[in-house]
This record gives structure tokens, sequence and C-alpha cells, in this order.
């Protein structure tokens, strides 16, 4: 059987990557494709537990080399359990966010460097997206989405300085990994995001049949 399609969403905070996501599953279950879903850091019961204690914003005094091992940890359980059987049984896997999330926010964002992805390399044992949306937005902007969207957590409230580096990180990658690197701008309506999305997409699957 052939190996299913692995789709990673990335983007500062607040670009609209769970919304996006949901879409794309609709669609592709109206093209009769069986996605699973899953959300990082999370997904299993460990990667959620995991979770909790790097946002929880009474966790202030977390180094930030602890920060980047916990979300390599959750991210190992999550292709273990979740993802890599997924693939390996021919489904598509979407994933709110992955490995570039690490390299961008803690790599950049934390300046831990390079570091993060030989980390990352070994946890996930080398699995890469096939795809990865980037949904470019402004940082501010973004804060702005989700400062409306109710109490930010740990990570969302760190300064202006960190998203920005943040930012720049994703943009580096995208010029790192033009292969698979698919920038979408994210500062317009819903419908046209989707709709550029849905393209790449098309476009992806029929390559690759
Ligand atoms: P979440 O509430 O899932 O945010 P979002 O909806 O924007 O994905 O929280 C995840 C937070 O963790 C988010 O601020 C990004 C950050 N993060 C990292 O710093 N490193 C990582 O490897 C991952 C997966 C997320």
């Amino acid at each position: 059987m052939k190996r299913g399609i692995f789709i990673s969403f990335e983007g500062p905070d607040g670009s609209g990557k769970s919304t996006q996501i949901r879409l794309l599953t609709e669609y592709c279950k109206e093209k009769g494709l069986e996605a699973v879903t899953v959300r990082e850091p999370g997904g299993t019961a460990i990667s959620e537990k995991i979770r909790e204690i790097i946002l929880d914003k009474k966790n202030s005094e977390m180094s930030p080399v602890a920060e980047a091992l916990l979300y390599a940890a959750s991210r190992a359980q999550l292709v273990e359990q979740i993802i890599r059987p997924a693939l390996e049984e021919g489904k598509m896997v979407l994933s709110d966010r992955f490995m570039d999330s690490s390299i961008a926010y803690q790599g950049y964002g934390r300046g831990l460097g390079d570091g993060v992805r030989i980390i990352n390399e070994f946890a996930v044992r080398d699995l890469q997206p096939d795809l990865t949306f980037f949904l470019d937005l402004d940082p501010v902007k973004g804060k702005q989405r989700v400062l409306k969207e109710g109490e930010p957590d740990r990570l969302e409230s760190e300064a202006m300085t960190f998203h920005r580096a943040v930012y720049e990180g994703y943009k580096k990658l995208s010029l790192i990994y033009p292969q698979r690197f698919v920038t979408v701008d994210a500062d317009r309506p819903v419908g046209e995001i989707a709709s550029d999305i849905r393209e790449a997409f098309d476009r992806y699957v029929l390559e690759r049949a």
C-alpha cells in the first residue's frame, strides 16, 4: 500500500490554521479521502498532559531547553502512536503544527538555534511533512486576533520581539524547504485562503498519483 500524505499547517499565533485545517478536512471528506487530523502540542493522552505543562502560565520559570524538549517529547509520542501508523495505512494526516513550529518558536524565537532541529529529527525519526502550508500573517495582526479570542497562553503572552523572531524564522524555513513549503497570504477572507490551499493540495495529489 502507498504511504499516506502528510500535511502540516504552520504560522504565527492567530494566523487561522485551525479554521483552514477544518475546511481542508471537510474538502477531503467530500472527495472520499480519509484524513486524520491532529494538533500539536497534543493529540494523544500523554501529549495532552505535556501540553498542559508547556502552556500553563504558572510555569514561568521553565527553561528554554526544557521547553524545547517537552515539545519534542509530545511530538515523539504523537508520531509513534498516531501519525506513522495512519500514514502506513495509506491515510492522509493533517497536522496543526509540526516540527517547523519548534524550529521557529524555540530555535529562532528563543534563540536555541540548530540544536532544536537535531533533537526533533531524533524525536520524529526523520519523518517530514510532504506539504507544509505556511499561513503568512504579520505577528502584530496575529496577536490582535488572539487577544480577541480570550485569555492568551504562556507562549501567546510572549513579547512582540519574540513573535517577530518566530515569524522571521518561518520566512527562513520557507526558503530552506521550498519544495514542501506553500506560503499562503493569511491576511485575507477565510474563503480566499481556503481556495488557495485546495488548489495547491489538488496539484500535489495529482502530481503524486
Ligand atoms: P495552541 O493553543 O495550540 O496555539 P495555536 O492555535 O496557535 O497552534 O498553542 C500552541 C502554542 O505553542 C503556540 O503559541 C505555538 C507554540 N509552539 C511552540 O512554541 N513550539 C512547538 O513546537 C509547537 C508545536 C507549538
